[in-house]
């Protein structure tokens, strides 16, 4: 048997079986940290994450079997539980209470041993068999409700979704487009039907057609037998064209004619299949922009544009952030079998006040890493100063904004941003700093409460 390393918390009150069970744990090439009651045990849970819990049952303070209760509660991790008075009773209800194996004393190294491998392996096989649930359904849930813009966005979802006409979702990159897409398929009637994506921007102009709407065998060089394509895979469901104003305008043509009749051709052939499709698009760029360019054809632009929907950037709904935040520390401290970090109230203050150009996309990126390197500490300003690729509220390597172009701020974003800038470049110095803006110290008090800035 491959033997899993693992960090593991022994919890007993006894001081001779505290030391023998970690001297066969170290021996064994286990990172070991003891406890002498419940109580103690669930400070150390506090600190850090561990891979298993041994824990004796009849202990001062919190016994084993409360200790088990408050492990399983938390999460994952295993619990071995081991006793002298090991009567089937109590081994009952520690199974009941979920407790991982029973191991009753005296017990040799090797048991003791085999039966640690056999708790981690499970646990390992839980957590694949969790992930890979989340991954099959991709039911990630979609967080929100906070701001006002969610609210109402979850609203118009719910209306959408009773609609078979085209959406056409725009928002800036990473703000939760194909979240939402996904969102109003699973409202709508056709829940039980496929949904199928293509993103319009990866592929050449000859592949997207063939990928849209199949070809037959001939069809060109390489097609050597027919091949259904997205509309079809989607039949009775929601076809996602992700990036749609990357599709080509030849192309462009043959789309609208899909919209407009619901019918298409595979390539190669002349038999019109008949489309039941329910179509929504995103788009990250500015379309009108792309249609006085040229680039983009009206016709199609009004077909797609019946049920529009604009997902504002993150920084234009911060409340959202923390709610977000902590769904994603949990989701991905889960995802590693860890006790996901807390965030402390200066690294709350930190993740709002920060623009997150990258929007949901980089908060989840951002919080995925911080799980993976920082698991067991707390998350303060400090430490999440060097996650943050641009310094709190705007406030960037070589000076103030940093602004993506085309991105017009809101005047209380911009102050925010401003004031966070100058509270970091002058050192926290409020008499400095109310000077330089021009402003009363009283003011920026009353803004760095308000923004809960790092004054
Ligand atoms: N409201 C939300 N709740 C939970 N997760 C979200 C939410 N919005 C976005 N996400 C997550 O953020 C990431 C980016 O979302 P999504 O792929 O939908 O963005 P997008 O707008 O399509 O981005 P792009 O323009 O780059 O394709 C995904 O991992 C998604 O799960
Ligand atoms: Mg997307």
């Amino acid at each position: 048997m491959i033997r899993v390393m693992a960090t593991v918390l022994i919890v007993d009150d006894e001081d001779f079986m505290r030391d023998s069970l970690g001297a066969i744990l170290s021996k064994a090439g286990h990172g070991v940290v003891a406890a002498r009651d419940g109580l103690a045990a669930e400070k150390k849970l506090d600190e850090r994450s561990f891979d298993c819990v041994i824990t004796d049952l009849k202990m001062p303070r919190m016994d084993g079997l409360e200790l088990l209760k408050r492990v399983r509660a938390r999460g994952q991790t295993p619990v071995i539980v081991v006793t002298a008075h090991g009567t089937i009773d109590t081994a009952i209800e520690a199974m009941k209470a979920g407790a991982a194996d029973f191991v009753q004393k005296p017990f040799g190294a090797e048991e003791i041993l085999a039966r640690l491998d056999k708790a981690l392996g499970l646990a390992r096989l839980q957590r694949e068999a969790a992930n890979l649930r989340e991954l099959a359904s991709e039911q990630r849930p979609m967080i929100g409700g906070e701001s006002s813009v969610m609210r109402e966005l979850k609203a118009a979802i719910e209306r959408m979704a009773q609609s078979d006409a085209t959406v056409l979702i725009a928002g800036e990159s990473g703000t939760g487009k194909e979240v939402t897409a996904r969102a109003i398929h699973a409202a709508s009637p056709r829940r039980q039907m496929p949904f199928v994506a293509v993103n319009c921007a990866a592929l050449s102009a000859g592949l997207l057609e063939s990928e849209l709407f199949g070809h037959e065998k001939g069809a060109f060089t390489g097609a050597e037998r027919q091949r259904k394509g997205r509309f079809e895979l989607a039949e009775g469901g929601t076809l996602l064209l992700d990036e749609v104003s990357e599709i080509d305008p030849g192309l462009q043509a043959k789309l609208l004619r899909v919209l407009q009749e619901r019918v298409f051709e595979r390539v190669g052939s002349s038999e019109p299949v008949v489309a039941n499709v329910r179509v929504i698009a995103t788009t990250n760029r500015d379309l009108a922009e792309h249609i006085r360019a040229g680039k983009f054809r009206e016709d199609l632009y009004f077909r797609l544009n019946v049920l529009p929907l604009k997902l504002p950037a993150l920084r234009e709904r911060r409340e959202e952030i923390l709610p977000l935040a902590r769904h994603f520390l949990e989701r991905h401290a889960r995802k590693l079998g860890r006790v996901a970090p807390r965030l402390s109230p200066d690294g709350e203050a930190a993740l709002k006040a920060y623009r997150w150009p990258g929007n949901v996309r980089e908060l989840e990126n951002t919080l995925e890493r911080l799980c993976v390197l920082e698991s067991g500490q707390d998350l303060n300003a400090g430490v999440l100063e060097r996650y943050l690729s641009v310094g709190g509220g705007g406030a960037t390597a070589g000076g103030f904004a940093g602004y993506a172009p085309g991105v017009v701020p809101s005047l209380e974003d911009v102050e925010r941003d401003l004031m966070a800038y100058a509270l970091k470049t002058l050192g926290g110095d409020k008499n400095l700093v109310a000077e330089k803006l021009g402003i009363t110290t009283k003011t920026l008090r009353a803004k760095i409460r308000k923004w809960k800035l790092q004054g």
